[in-house]
Order: structure tokens, then sequence, then C-alpha cells
């Protein structure tokens, strides 16, 4: 498999676009063949994961066209998916495999999903209860991994609180209430991002929202937004670039029309708090999202404290708790609680920071839940293990650009599956 290789620069300048938010895309891409009418979305993600959406969508019988990040979507109604013999394939993508199997398990039919290696590997017993308690008849292998097998067919309202913070299990318990008899509500003891609560009501479903418990009635026609989805730009994929301004020496960054919700942007805060110089400019709306440009010019003064990282900013941090660590080690240290979750991730990747942060000559302890590591670490140009998770291999090429010497990642090309343009955007900002 390829790998590529990164050398350190003291230069990061420039503005850049990212590609449209993975989280919103698959969304989009779910709930669109639900509805009447054709939706249309601009900057829909580019990423393989929400394009595995799209494809299990297409099996299931749903018109799509896409002309580079142009797709139109012609929707079937709520039980209007065809019945295909073909398994579906979510590839990586355990956001798609979990909130399709919310949606299958209202069908009027067979079906089973499956995905690659990794995600057969990852735990679908979360989603199994709630459907199963909902009255659906799913099954999963004998681990409670993938394959799922479901016979869709008549739902019922629950009230559920997940045992874990997971934004895919409460879409998944939500968008399966889109198919029950009565009321379906989701209590959240930490709040998870809240775009498919977000999504619903431009759809035509209300979602009401009572401190942390949302309702939603069953069996509600979804209809087309009339206007155009502009998906905003990702925020967590605008996080490796923001954590490179705050270590390259001469940053200069403005990042374009990026998602700055606030159920995402813990790493914004934290970056400020360490006395990052963060501007956001040209706030506005699209589609019931905040968006904004972000310009960042490195650091003011350094604060000398640790990064902490525990609690309820966890799943706000979820997706960039790798390059949170680099980060930490760079700076003034950093130790990561209560995130045993990232163990269950496209890879155990509290294990592979660890691995690959040795790999740089970093000292880093691994804890069960986290890790903690010293600041003002050298960083060793290395061969980098990303276990063909993306967000491993993006963090560490940011670490490579503070680096001594070349440091070669493996399997590079593994970013395609949330940022396929990633090498050239870095390229472009350290030239
Ligand atoms: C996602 C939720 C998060 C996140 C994933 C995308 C989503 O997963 O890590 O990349 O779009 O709902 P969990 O909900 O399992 O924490």
């Amino acid at each position: 498999m390829a790998s590529t290789l990164l050398k350190p620069t003291t230069h990061l300048q420039g503005h850049c676009s990212l590609p449209g938010d993975k989280s919103i895309s698959h969304r989009l891409a779910l709930l669109a063949p639900l509805a009447f009418g054709t939706t249309k979305i601009e900057n829909f993600a580019t990423s393989l994961d929400c394009q595995s959406s799209l494809d299990c969508m297409r099996t299931l019988g749903v018109n799509i066209e896409k002309e580079g990040n142009s797709v139109a979507i012609q929707g079937r109604g709520l039980r209007g998916l065809c019945e295909t013999t073909a398994v579906l394939d979510a590839g990586n993508s355990g956001t798609t495999m979990r909130l399709l199997a919310g949606i299958l398990c209202g069908q009027p039919f067979e079906s089973q999903i499956t995905g690659d290696e990794s995600l057969r590997r990852r735990p679908m017993r979360r989603i199994l209860n709630p459907l199963q308690e909902m009255g659906a008849k799913i099954s999963a292998s004998a681990h409670d991994c993938a394959p799922l097998k479901i016979q869709g067919g008549n739902l019922h309202g629950i009230t559920y609180t997940p045992p874990m913070a997971s934004a895919q299990v409460k879409s998944c318990v939500l968008l399966a209430g889109l198919f029950a008899d009565g009321d379906t509500t989701v209590i959240e003891n930490i709040p998870t991002r809240d775009h498919t609560e977000r999504i619903l009501p431009a759809f035509g479903v209300p979602v009401h929202r009572e401190g942390t418990r949302l309702t939603v009635n069953g069996c509600i026609p979804l209809v087309s937004p009339t206007e155009v989805c502009t998906v905003p730009g990702d925020f967590s994929s605008a996080a490796f670039f923001l954590a490179a301004g705050m270590m390259v020496p001469k940053a200069d960054l403005v990042l374009q029309g990026v998602g700055v919700n606030l159920s995402r942007i813990g790493l914004l805060h934290v970056l400020k708090e360490t006395g990052g110089e963060i501007k956001l400019r040209n706030e506005r709306l699209a589609m019931g999202e905040p968006v904004a440009d972000i310009h960042i010019t490195g650091i003011k003064r350094r604060t000398g404290k640790p990064l902490q990282l525990s609690g309820s900013i966890i799943p706000n941090v979820i997706d960039e708790l790798p390059i949170l660590a680099v980060l930490g080690a760079y700076l003034d240290g950093v130790e990561i609680r209560d995130a045993r979750e990232l163990r269950v991730k496209e890879s155990d990747r509290i294990q592979l920071i660890v691995e690959n942060m040795r790999r740089m000559g970093l000292e880093v302890t691994e804890l069960e839940d986290g890790l903690q590591a010293a600041g003002n670490q050298e960083f060793r140009g290395a061969q980098i293990e990303t276990g063909g998770d993306h967000r491993i291999a993006m963090a560490f090429s940011i670490a490579a650009l503070v680096a001594n010497g070349t440091t070669e990642i493996q399997d590079a090309f593994c970013v395609d599956i949330s940022f396929p343009s990633f090498y050239e955007v870095l390229a472009h900002l350290t030239t």
C-alpha cells in the first residue's frame, strides 16, 4: 500500500476550503431518499465514507445523480426503498451502518449490511439493544458485529438513554423512530453532535427538545427541502490544520466556510485556552448550521498548562483526540481520560496514537481510557503505522511538520475515508 514522505517545515500559510462535513453529508444521503421530492445538495463530502451511504441508497433503488460535489437525490417516501438481494456494503463507515440500520428496521423487507474488516470488528450491540426494544428483528454475528441481518417491519416508540455518549446511537434510534407508532425519545447524559436533530426539521419532521430529551413523532411524511442544501466545510478536517497552525512557527491560515456547530468545536476552545490566536470571520448560517471562516496566526502567549481532556468535552472532540495528543506533546503536555470509545473507532486509536508517538521518540503513557504525555518533546521523523485509520494518518502527518528528519506515512491514502485532498491541501499550505 502506498506510503508518503513528509518533511518538516517552518511555513504554513494561505487560504483553503475544506470538503463538506462528513456527518451532515451522511444524514442528507440517508434522509433524502425517504422524502417526497428531490433534494439538491452542494459541497457534498468527497469522503469515501459518504460515498458508501450513497452507494447503499442506490442499491436500495434510489436515483442519485452526482457531478463533482453536487448531488441530487430523488426521494421515494418513508417506506419506498426497494428490496435487494445484494448485501449492502457500508465500507469503513460506522455512521452509514448504524444510521442505515435504524432506517432498514422500518422498511417492509429483509436486508443485510456488512462492511470492511475494520467495520466488521466494531461493536453493534449498542444499536441492537434499542432497535430490538422498538420491536425490530435485527441480528448480528456471534460477536455482536456486522454483518447485520434485518427483517424490517413494524416498530413502536421507546424512551432510550444510551449507555455511552454516541451521536451514531442517538441518530439510529431517532431515525428508527420515524417509522414507529407513537413517540421515540432519546435522553443523552452527555450531549453529542446534534446534526440529526437540526436536519430533521429541514425535511418537515419536528424534533422536540426538552433539556436532554429529544423526541420525534413517528410516521410523519418527509418532504425534501425546497432550497439547495449547501454542506458546511468539515470542522474535523479543519482541525488538523488548526493544530498545525499552533505548531509550525510561521503560520497564517484562513480556513473558509467551516461548520462551527458548538457540538463540534471543542478543539477551537482548547486551542484558544492554550493561547491560540484564532478569529472567526464572516459568521453565517447554512442549513441551520453555523458556518465561519477561521483565521489562525499561531500562539500569542504559551500558557504552560497541559491540555486536560476528560468528562463532557470528550464526545465533542472525539474525532480530534489523535491530533490533540500530538499537539499536547509538542506544547505543554496532555492528559486524555474518559475516552474509552477511542478503542472502538476505525482502529484502537489509543493504542495506535501511543505506538506512533513512541516511534517518533516521544514519551507517553497508555491508559485504559486515554493517555498522558509530557510537553515540549522533540519529535523525530519515523515510519508511521496508520492501521488504515484516516485520522491517525492525518494526525501524524501534522506531527511530521515539526519532526527532525523525514516521516513516512504508511498506507497514507486511507485519508480518502474522510479527506481525499488532504495531502494536496497540506502541500499547498506548506509551499
Ligand atoms: C459521528 C459520530 C461519532 C464520530 C463519527 C461520526 C456521526 O461517532 O466519531 O466520526 O456522524 O454521528 P460516535 O457517535 O460513535 O461517537
